[in-house]
């Protein structure tokens, strides 16, 4: 069956048209020129891949895994865990950071790679399940109602992030800013000293 011929539940119709969206929001982003709308676009992408991610974590890669075998759902885990870092670190709306459109278009790109290789590996081989893909996806929608409803769970990787520093930052950065800002006496704050040595400890 084609695709487009997948009824509008079905798990796996649910999960492709999630990532048409998100693909959207990641063109747009790189048409914008504002600020706030450059914000707006994070702001509803990080919203869209965390529930998104949490509806194949919790209910499409549990049932899959089995069948598409470990290779290629441990690669999928290891690409939501660091794609939900750069989610973390973006997760605060009128975040000050001058790495922030950098961080989102290394997020868009990551993302971009990971929906190809659910959608030519991992999808055509879940799809050979002899299983009710409608009731899953009728899981999957009731699930995405109720995050919506009352909010997406903290994971992990925001407890990560806010105990390495809350402030949404990578060591590379900083290290960017100390060495173009050589002179820069710490103490009185410039460009170069923007990131506290503390922020940086693990
Ligand atoms: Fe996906
Ligand atoms: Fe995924």
């Amino acid at each position: 069956m084609f695709e487009w011929m997948l009824p509008e539940n079905h798990a796996i119709a649910i999960l492709k048209k999630d990532h048409t969206d998100v693909k959207d929001l990641f063109d747009k982003f790189e048409k914008a020129e504002k600020t706030a709308a450059k914000e707006k676009i994070i702001e509803q992408a990080v919203t869209a891949l965390k529930i998104h991610a949490v509806l194949e974590e919790d209910i499409f890669y549990p049932t899959v895994r089995a069948h598409v075998g470990s290779q290629v759902m441990n690669e999928a885990d290891e690409e939501h865990h660091v794609a939900k870092v750069l989610i973390a670190e973006l997760d605060n709306p009128g975040g000050k950071n001058d790495h922030r459109d950098a961080k989102f278009t290394v997020l868009a790109e990551s993302v971009r790679h990971h929906i190809k290789e659910e959608e030519n590996e991992m999808l055509p081989k879940a799809k050979e399940l002899d299983i009710d893909f409608e009731a899953l996806g009728e899981r999957m929608l009731n699930r995405k109602k109720e995050l919506l409803a009352k909010g997406i769970p903290v994971d992990a990787e925001h407890r990560m992030v806010a105990k390495a520093n809350g402030k949404a930052d990578s060591p590379a950065a900083a290290a960017h800013r100390k060495v173009s800002n050589p002179r820069t006496p710490a103490s009185k704050g410039g460009r170069g000293t923007r990131q506290k040595t503390g922020s940086q400890v693990r």
